[in-house]
Parts: C-alpha cells; structure tokens; sequence
C-alpha cells in the first residue's frame, strides 16, 4: 500500500503545501507573499494573514495537482518550528483541524531538518539519495549551520552563527544597495555581471567551525559610505562589481569553514541546504572544491532551496515510517532546536 503524505510550510513568509509519495514527490505548490516587498522585509502580522488566505487555496491545489483524493492522504506534517509564531499558528492550527477532520496522524516537523532532508525528495527513479553519514551546509534567511547529518532524525550542529545569517548579509546589504528584499536572488544576478576582485571586504576570525556576518555587513555599510562621500553615483556606477565583491566574500567565509568540517569530521560527502543555497556562485565554488577535496557533492534543485511544502513532507514521510506521531497538544515554536 502506498503512504501519502501532506506537508505543510508557514514558518515564514511562504505559504506552501506538497504531496509526497512513498518518497516520490506529486505536487509543491508555493504561494509567495509579495506584500512585503514595499516594506523591505517581512512584516510578521502580514505574514500571518496571508498565511490564513492562501492555506485552503494551497492545499486545495496540491492535492488537485498530486491527482490524489484527499482521502489518499495517510498524514498530515507541518512546520513546528523554527520561524515567526503568527505564521507557524496558522500552519499548527489548520494541520490540526485536518488531521482531526480526516481522522489521521499529525506529524511535527522541524523547518531546520526538513531543509537538510530535501535530498530524499524523489522526482524520477534515477534520482541519487545521499549515503549516510554526511555533511551540509545549512544556508538560509535565519541558519547558517554545519551538520553532521548521521540519519534521517540524528544531525549534529558542528558549526553555527554567532550572530547574523549568511541570507542575512546578502539581504542586509542588499537593501543598503538599493535592492529589493529578498536581496540574495538580486545579488546573485548582478554578481555574474561582475568582477569578484574589484572590492575587498573583511572576513572574520571566529573561532572553531561557527560563524559571523555581521562584521561584514557594517564592512560593507561604511565602505559604502566612505565611497558615496566622494561620489554620489557610486553605488550606481559599481552595483555589479560591489554585488559580486560581496558575494564573493560571504561564499569564501562559508566554504572556509566546510573544509575544515570536512578535513575534521573525515567526511567527503557534501551536501547544500536552505534559500542561499541557490547561489549560482556558491554552486560554482562549490563544484571546485567538490574536485579539489574529493568531494561527493549533494546540491538541491532550486526549486527545494526556499522554503516548501515538499520538504515538510519527506520529513513527514520518514517520520511516518518511524511512527513518530504528534498528539493535539502539540504547539508552535518561534525557537525550536533539533
Ligand atoms: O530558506 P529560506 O527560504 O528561508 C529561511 O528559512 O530563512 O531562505 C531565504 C534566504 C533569503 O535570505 C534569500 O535572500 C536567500 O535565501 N536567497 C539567496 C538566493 N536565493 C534565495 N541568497 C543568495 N543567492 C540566491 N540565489
Ligand atoms: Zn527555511
């Protein structure tokens, strides 16, 4: 008998829900908040409401796409946590009354492990899932991390942020440019354009395998300021060279970092995870190194880098096989560790 699986996604400002199954993915769909471009970052009450308009719709449309019944579906996941509570309530609450309408399982999911599990997400039979163990680069708007991944439910942070997120600096920055939130894809275009080496911008020293963003990013805002002194066109007439500058510095800092992890932990295979994932240059870097070390790369298709529904519902699919159920007193959580 086939296990279907539905994942819901509303930890931030995507509203996303997808079928999986027996780990084969049938539908995804991504219902995008453009409400808070004009604000220059997420606005949390918006979110949320958007979040109450677009669920019935989302869902509605995944289980049409999926060609599946909603009486196919075996269990419902959703995102616990890690993210914005107004919007993680919507998610918990409709789950909930899903499961309870359809007499089913609920299953709670942490948004961290689903982003790392996305290379489980099976669209053809030719796709290749990572062996186990093996590390990722978790890079999203709020994470940027270092896990051993041993299994699907046992990881291990090695490395973190101490303060920003790599997403952060790329979305921070962005903005100081002039560009529209989120700033990464915006960077990531300008940057091909570019020449990496036109500006120099610091990077850390931070101990051990963690991370830091921040000196970077007030870096950049006073470099920017120093320069928009002499030249009021300055940021105009370098937005290329100062975007791929940028980028070019964030990327060094993270891979600095994974090739120690790797060197350290003794494991060669290599996997990306979350929306800075998507980074054509990260990639680019990433494939060098890949044939430098030996590497045994795992990088998601784009369209699993960002926020989605598939990803809550792989996690849900193993968590269903591993009969870890939820009970209705489960309740969102802005911070939730795994
Ligand atoms: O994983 P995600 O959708 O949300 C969180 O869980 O945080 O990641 C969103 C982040 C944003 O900071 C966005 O700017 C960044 O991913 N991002 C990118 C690219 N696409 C998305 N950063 C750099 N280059 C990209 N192509
Ligand atoms: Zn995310």
């Amino acid at each position: 008998m086939s296990i279907t699986i539905l994942g819901i996604e509303s930890s931030c400002d995507d509203t996303s829900a997808a079928i999986i199954q027996d780990g084969f993915l049938l539908s995804n769909v991504i219902a995008n908040q453009a409400i808070h471009i004009k604000y220059g970052g997420v606005v949390p009450e918006l979110a949320s409401r958007a979040h109450q308009q677009n669920i019935i719709p989302v869902v509605d449309e995944a289980i049409t796409v999926a060609g599946i019944k909603k009486s196919d579906i075996n269990a419902i996941a959703f995102t616990k946590g890690p993210g914005l509570l107004g919007s993680l309530l919507v998610g918990t609450s409709f789950a909930k009354g899903f499961a309870l309408a359809n007499n089913i399982p609920l299953i709670e999911i942490n948004h961290l492990q689903a982003h790392v599990l996305v290379h489980f997400i099976k669209e053809n039979n030719e796709d290749k899932l990572p062996d186990f163990p093996f590390l990722c680069l978790l890079v999203s708007g709020g994470h940027t991390q270092i896990i051993i991944v041993r299994n699907y439910f046992e990881m291990e942070i090695i490395g973190t942020t101490i303060d920003d997120a790599a997403g952060e600096a790329f979305d921070k920055c962005a903005k100081s440019i002039g560009l529209p939130y989120p700033g990464g894809p915006h960077v990531d275009k300008h940057a091909q354009q570019g020449n990496k080496h036109t500006f120099k911008f610091t990077k850390p020293r931070i101990e051990k395998l963690d991370y830091s963003f921040s000196g970077l990013k007030t870096n950049f805002l006073y470099f920017l300021r120093d320069n928009l002194k002499q030249n009021e066109h300055f940021i105009s007439e370098n937005i290329d060279n100062l975007c791929a500058s940028l980028q070019y510095t964030i990327i060094e800092i993270l891979m600095d970092k994974l090739i120690i992890a790797s060197m350290q932990t003794e494991i060669k295979r290599i996997a990306i995870a979350g929306g800075v994932s998507a980074n054509s240059g990260l990639k680019a870097r990433l494939s060098e190194l890949g044939a430098t070390y030996d590497w045994t790369l795992h990088i998601p298709k784009n369209k699993f880098t960002t926020d989605n529904g598939a990803m809550i519902a792989i996690t849900g699919y193993y968590k269903y096989l591993d009969h870890n159920f939820s009970n209705h007193t489960v309740a969102a959580t802005a911070r939730y560790k795994f």
